[in-house]
């Protein structure tokens, strides 16, 4: 047996193992999954507009007007009119100076964070950020200190431990995996007490939290005070990459030095296109998001009737706590046979003990079908000697 073969084992033996499934068609609240219909509640489309047809559109003529690729990075000769122009409708939509593009939101929180974070300094990020700003911190020149999840007091005694030498403060602005909102109001008044920059990802709140869509930053009022706000394409916008608002030499200072920037092909024009037609849908009908929490509201409180233990949140991510991986797999795939199609969260994308199921609801979903799904999500444990009644995560109401 190689070593390879080895370590594919022991994923399997610890029921971390994990393979790729099929979905046949676009996405949208119910697909073809393998062969077989099931409602989808584990994308990120939160608004349905992946496959809106006027995204479709935008796509295929901005294909047959620039082309299917950039061609090189920005700085040599991909820097393309749909580029600036997206770029400028991101930062009006966010109530920047400049937004910058980049090819993913995984590219975008690993180039700022390096970017920002040198030698000598620290960077402070939450234990529960996503995985792209672990990956940033660890390849900054930086010291990292992970303060506990949310919890303001333990971040306050890492940066009065610093003494002068914090950079960077960095945050999901909406937890992707547990579905609360970072505490942006305290953050921004530490950062501002000890000269720091604040960075927030707005992976999953892009379209899909705040006043229009316009994430946790601007529902908490304090657009502008954020020094560094990381939006997605990919997410509820229906099509891929990310961005950056920031002022304008922040912004002149990432051309300069992020180098997921500098050394990768620019985005292609026809996910900008999308990108941008989403974004004119998403300003235009605002009630696509009013409807996600509105489906958010009835997927929680229907889990709630059926004996989970929901977090007490109000966002589209919904997950419900089970504790070790063998269970959370089993209970995913005895949901799955039951058409349903939520996704197992284990390490490590979670901490050891806080596998969990996540949902995440879309605007397009039918309330009946939700209410649904919670009644299967709770047959489903039920026949399996789950109990869900506490939750296992970390951030349980
Ligand atoms: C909080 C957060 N940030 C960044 C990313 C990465 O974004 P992308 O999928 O565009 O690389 C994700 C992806 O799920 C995420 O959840």
């Amino acid at each position: 047996m190689t070593e390879v073969a080895e370590r594919l084992e022991e994923l399997r033996d610890r029921r971390l193992y994990r393979r790729l499934r099929l979905v046949e068609g676009p996405q949208g609240p119910r697909v073809l999954l393998d062969g077989r219909p099931v409602l989808l509640l584990c994308s990120n489309d939160y608004l349905g507009l992946a496959a809106h047809p006027l995204v479709r559109e935008a796509a295929a003529e901005a294909a047959m007007r620039w082309g299917a690729g950039a061609g090189a990075s920005r700085l040599i000769s991909g820097n393309m009119e749909p580029h600036r122009r997206l770029e400028q409708r991101l930062a009006g939509f966010e109530g920047y100076g400049e937004a910058l593009l980049f090819g993913s939101g995984y590219l975008a929180n690993t180039g700022t964070i390096a970017a920002l974070a040198g030698r000598g300094e620290v960077v402070f990020s939450d234990e529960l950020n996503h995985a792209s700003i672990v990956d940033g911190c660890r390849l900054a020149r930086a010291e990292t200190f992970v303060y506990r999840h949310a919890d303001v007091e333990h971040l306050a005694w890492g940066l009065r431990q610093a003494e002068g030498r914090g950079s960077l403060i960095v945050t999901d602005g909406l937890f992707s995996m547990d579905g609360d909102v970072a505490p942006l109001a305290e953050l921004v008044g530490l950062a501002r007490d000890h000269g720091c920059r604040l960075m927030v990802d707005e992976a999953h709140a892009t379209g899909a939290v705040g006043p229009g869509g316009r994430g946790t930053v601007a529902a908490a009022g304090l657009t502008g005070e954020v020094d560094l706000v990381v939006g997605t394409l990919g997410k509820a916008l229906g099509s891929y990459g990310a961005y950056v608002c920031a002022g304008g030499e922040l912004v002149e200072y990432l051309v300069n030095t992020a180098r997921p920037f500098i050394f990768s092909t620019a985005p292609p024009p026809p996910v900008l296109a999308a990108a941008e037609a989403a974004l004119g849908l998403l300003e235009g009908e605002p009630q696509r998001v009013e409807r996600l929490r509105a489906n958010a509201a009835t997927l929680r409180g229907a889990l709630a009737g059926e004996g989970f233990a929901v977090p007490d949140s109000e966002t589209q991510i919904v997950p419900v706590g089970v504790g070790d991986a063998a269970s959370t797999m089993a209970l995913s795939e005895r949901l799955l046979e039951r058409g349903v199609f939520a996704q197992g969260i284990r390490p490590p994308t979670v901490p050891e003990g806080s596998s969990r199921l996540r949902f995440t609801v879309m605007a397009t979903h039918d309330p009946d079908e939700l209410r649904d799904a919670a009644r299967q999500a709770g047959a489903a444990a039920r026949e399996l000697g789950i109990a869900v009644g506490e939750s296992s995560l970390a951030v349980a109401a």
